[in-house]
């Protein structure tokens, strides 16, 4: 064998051999540099799981989802008249049931808030349940006829004494 060519051939094995290490080196390097940007290595965990339930569920239990007590749907506040439940499973998705039982409209008021919720908040087109709907609105959240409450009744008043 050729001195020469013994020499090309050591040189090669060393450059390979500093390729090596350079090439360890860059990838313990890269470790470091990543644990830097992310100590807890989240990257690499599962994401949590994220559970998300309607606000008017944390009080009321799950055997209680569907209770009425005294003529009220517990979990919304609705009263629970004839077709309410078409009213629970349409209008509590985006806002709370409070926003709907806190107001007492007319048929047509009604009518034009749902309308307005149709134009401008993406609420769905309600077929054959708006007449329902509207009917359970219209007779159970009317305007109230009374301007102010009627006297108290049966009241035991107490007599200050000093
Ligand atoms: C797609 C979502 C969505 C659904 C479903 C929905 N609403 Fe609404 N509604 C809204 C938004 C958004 C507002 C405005 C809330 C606010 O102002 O904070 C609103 C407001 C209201 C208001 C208050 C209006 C006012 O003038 O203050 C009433 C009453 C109401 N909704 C009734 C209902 C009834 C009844 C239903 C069932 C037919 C219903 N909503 C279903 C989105 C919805």
């Amino acid at each position: 064998m050729e001195p020469q060519h013994d020499f090309h051939k050591s040189a090669k094995a060393i450059s390979r051999m500093l390729r090596m290490i350079f090439g360890f080196f860059l990838v313990i390097a890269s470790l470091l540099i990543y644990l830097m940007v992310d100590p807890g290595l989240t990257a690499f965990k599962a994401a949590p799981e994220v559970v998300v339930e309607p606000a008017a569920a944390d009080a009321v239990a799950e055997e209680d989802w569907d209770k009425v007590e005294d003529g009220i749907h517990v979990r919304t506040g609705f009263v629970a008249e004839e077709g309410y439940m078409t009213v629970v499973n349409n209008c509590t998705n985006c806002h709370s049931a409070r926003l709907v039982t806190q107001n007492r409209m007319s048929r047509e008021s009604w009518e034009a808030t749902i309308r307005w919720m149709q134009q401008t908040q993406n609420l769905w087109d309600l077929g054959n349940n708006e007449e329902i709907i509207l009917n359970y609105l219209a007779t159970n959240y009317a305007p109230q006829k009374k301007g102010r409450r009627q006297n108290l009744e049966n009241i035991e008043w107490y007599v200050l004494e000093n």
